[in-house]
């Protein structure tokens, strides 16, 4: 695990505790120090997946298109270092709260739509740099796979594999390579399980091969 930190992402001291931090408004009370705020890697797979140093490919600036956004908490952080960001959630609660959170952040674009269903958002979304994938729902290599259309040639895959969104009863061992045999179009980078800040999730990067 050798990968850098974005740009407009830094390891910066809260209360003592050394944390990764981006640039902008606070979210989900958040520890900030100045314009810095802590970003919670208890509460995000992607800041997990940094805090580990897996070779995400992200440099900052890039365009993201983020499956699962729910309230906000990682895609907020994803806007303060990336270019425009394409949210997408179906729940219509939590995307309230998302728009708020877009309010201060004109890069990021809330989009009440079914990351099942790429072509009800087609028209929006531009090709991307970056898929961060975080839907914790039954059939998560088809969300993949459906969304891989959006990806730039050498773009990248970021997502994280839930093993009991798929089946509660099955070792999360035999999930996740379930979930490696059904991806398709893709070649696996890196992978990392984040026990324990995240329980039974497997973190994927990977890169498009058509
Ligand atoms: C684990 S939560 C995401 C947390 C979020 N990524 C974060 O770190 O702040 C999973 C979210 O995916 C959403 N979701 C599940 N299936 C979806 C789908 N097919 N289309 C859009 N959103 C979906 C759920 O409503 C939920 O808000």
């Amino acid at each position: 695990m050798t990968g850098s930190l974005p740009a407009g992402v830094e390891r910066q001291q809260f209360d003592g505790d050394e944390r990764l931090a981006t640039r902008g408004q606070s979210v989900y009370g958040e520890p900030t120090d100045g314009e810095w705020r802590a970003w919670d890697i208890r509460r995000s797979k992607l800041g997990a997946m940094l805090d580990r140093r897996m070779e995400t490919g992200l440099t900052g600036g890039e365009t993201v298109l983020y499956l699962g956004a729910a309230a906000g908490t990682t895609v907020s952080h994803v806007a303060d270092f990336a270019g425009p960001t394409y949210a997408v959630e179906f729940a219509a609660r939590p995307v309230r709260d998302l728009l708020t959170v877009a309010d201060s952040r004109p890069n990021l674009f809330v989009l009440l739509k079914d990351a099942r269903k790429p072509e009800t958002y087609a028209h929006v979304v531009e090709p991307v740099d970056v898929i961060v994938q975080d839907v914790a729902t039954r059939g998560q290599a088809r969300v993949a796979n459906t969304n891989r259309r959006f990806l730039k040639p050498n773009g990248r895959l970021l997502t994280v594999v839930k093993a009991r969104s798929e089946d509660v009863t099955a070792d999360p061992t035999d999930v996740f390579e379930t979930f490696r045999s059904q991806l398709e179009g893709y070649e696996i980078l890196d992978t990392e399980r984040l026990d324990p800040l995240h329980d039974d999730h497997l973190a994927v990067v990977a890169r498009p091969t058509r």
